[in-house]
């Protein structure tokens, strides 16, 4: 007779595999530091979830995490216009990403923002925001009402939550957040960033027809690789093998084609894909010259190599007619 462990769908991957995905938070976050350190962007919180790097970054590296996060950041932005900020943000994956603090100075804040990671990267970051008062002051601050709930993996007031979760279980995710307040009437902005390729494809799709379903206006970024059946893909795949770290989710980072179409066949109504180089030919140019100003690039087609094997991918369901197919580069 099957037990009930045996029939129960496995989400999980192995061990070893997930505390090689969950490594990849603390190098996504020392890069951002180190480019913040010499002056890409004002991050005034990053120090504050992450030690200093021990060695400089390459200038191609640090004007690649440039596109990423001003790319993110402006999307992430036309969306809190168009919804005049009557809406929420779930950040999936969210690691140490600042965005609530930075969104909370620029008077941006959404009704409610929640972050979702694995419950060690979750209670690393509660205990820096328990530890250290710019951190939880801003938290404090936007917060109404007597439902402050925190412990060792879940924090929630009334405008910032971030629980414990594993992606690649939908239902798990929705209940959690459902406990949370997350309110399927708002419309809600989801954010990927360098995460669903840690999953298979029939994991991310999964996770993204949840969030096409459960939403009646939603749009979704995801920020990740492309053009990866190239050599260059293929190095990129070998450097993160060689540190144990496997993208199960590589399949669907083909081509910009097959990050749209994974998009478009998952409940999503419009869904548009440009790669980190376009990203970077639509920044303003005062902030181009800017940038290029901090350090000297001698090989500039390795920043474009780089960048043609990153995206930024878009899509939209908006039964509400918001205006969010709207909003673009
Ligand atoms: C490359 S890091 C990016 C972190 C953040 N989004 C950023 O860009 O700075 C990937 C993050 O996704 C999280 N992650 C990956 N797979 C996950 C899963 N199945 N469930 C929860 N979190 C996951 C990892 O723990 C890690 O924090």
């Amino acid at each position: 007779m099957a037990t009930a462990a045996r029939d129960a769908p496995s989400f999980a991957g192995s061990e070893e595999a997930d505390e090689a995905v969950r490594g990849t938070c603390e190098d996504a976050s020392i890069c951002k530091r180190f480019a913040v350190s010499i002056g890409y962007w004002k991050d005034p919180y990053i120090q504050y979830f992450v030690r200093p790097a021990k060695e400089r970054k390459a200038p191609e590296i640090n004007r690649g995490y440039y596109a990423r996060v001003h790319g993110v950041s402006q999307l992430l932005t036309a969306f809190l216009k168009k919804t005049e900020c009557n809406c929420q943000i779930i950040n999936l994956g969210a690691g140490m990403d600042t965005m609530f603090w930075r969104l909370k100075d620029e008077n941006l804040l959404p009704k409610k923002y929640f972050e979702v990671d694995f419950p060690m990267i979750v209670a690393r970051k509660i205990h820096n925001i328990k530890s250290k008062p710019p951190l939880s002051k801003p938290i404090m601050e936007s917060h109404s009402g007597e439902s402050f709930l925190i412990d060792a993996h879940s924090l929630d007031s009334s405008r910032y939550a971030i629980l414990a979760a594993d992606l690649r279980d939908s239902s798990e995710l929705d209940e959690k957040l459902k406990k949370f307040n997350m309110d399927t009437q708002l419309p809600t902005l989801l954010i990927a960033e360098c995460v669903l390729v840690y999953m298979t494809p029939q994991q991310s799709a999964s996770l993204l027809k949840w969030a096409a379903n459960t939403f009646q206006a939603a749009m979704c970024i995801n920020y990740e690789q492309v053009n990866m059946a190239d050599r260059f893909g293929q190095i990129m795949i070998e450097n993160l093998q060689r540190r144990q770290c496997s993208l199960a989710g590589v399949e669907a980072c083909k081509s910009l084609d097959s990050q749209r179409d994974r998009l478009l066949l998952n409940g999503w109504e419009t869904a548009r894909a440009i790669d980190m180089m376009e990203v970077y030919r639509y920044l303003p140019q005062a902030d181009v010259k800017r940038i290029e100003g901090l350090e000297f690039l001698d090989e500039k087609e390795l920043l474009e190599q780089l960048m043609q094997h990153y995206c930024i991918c878009w899509a939209v369901k908006d039964r509400c007619n918001l205006g969010l197919s709207n909003i673009t580069f």
